[in-house]
């Protein structure tokens, strides 16, 4: 089924979907139906829904995988360690989070103790995703990850981190995509050598994030 019959799909099962609806009213009901969703075992853990934070007139978005423990209590995601770097490696670069991009993940729910997102869980919560790009039409996406990269990707099996970060790639939705990895790889590294490795090749993959995005900005798109 293509993206936008599931998404017509589910908007007309919620009983949403008006012609006359404006994009914004759209994107913030969508959200309220998504902050009582109970359509994987997730809504059984979790403290609240975090749908996605910062500027949806941007066209520019930022995919991470779940929310952790911080983003589950403040209902904000990337608010934790990792997301601190991620930020503060941009302020660097002259890019701010909440006025730059809109940040959200695969899946809107913490699994609980920071697992791995499982497939059926990304699937059920897919509609919220396809909405939110339906609506902010991004020119380019951000994957922080691998689970976000095999999504936008559009493909069977994970990805090798290595093999895709560091350039331009084209998403499933024929928008250009950058990858890097998660900024949490940071803190799980198994040595001090791939610690610094992953530290600088974030830093280099957000630079060229931080490019883009100002030549999305020169067009007049955010
Ligand atoms: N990691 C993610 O992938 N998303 C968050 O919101 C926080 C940490
Ligand atoms: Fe719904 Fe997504 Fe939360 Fe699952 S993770 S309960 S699909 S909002």
């Amino acid at each position: 089924m293509s993206h936008r019959n599931t998404l017509i799909d589910f908007l007309e099962l919620e009983e949403i979907y008006t012609q006359s609806e404006s994009p914004f009213h759209r994107f913030y009901r969508i959200k309220s139906i998504a902050e009582r969703c109970k359509r994987c075992r997730l809504h059984k853990t979790r403290t609240q829904v975090v749908f996605g934070f910062g500027n949806i007139t941007s066209r520019v978005m930022v995919i991470g995988e779940a929310p952790g423990g911080n983003e589950d209590i403040y209902g904000k995601p990337f608010i934790g360690k990792a997301g601190e770097r991620f930020s503060q490696i941009l302020r660097e670069y002259g890019i701010d989070r909440d006025r730059d991009f809109y940040i959200t993940n695969v899946v809107k729910c913490r699994p609980p103790n920071n697992r791995d997102p499982k497939e059926d869980e990304i699937m059920a919560c897919e509609v919220y995703l396809k909405a939110q790009i339906e609506i902010i039409k991004p020119k380019l996406f951000l994957a922080l990850g691998r689970y976000a990269a095999k999504w936008l990707l559009g493909l069977k099996n994970t990805p090798q981190m290595r093999e895709i970060r560091g350039k331009v790639l084209t998403s499933r939705f024929d928008v250009p995509l950058l990858v890097t990895y998660h900024p949490s790889t940071v803190d799980h590294a198994r040595n001090a050598n791939w610690r610094e490795f992953a530290q600088n090749a974030i830093k280099e993959d957000l630079r060229l994030f931080s490019d883009k995005i100002k030549e999305i900005k020169a067009k007049g798109y955010i």
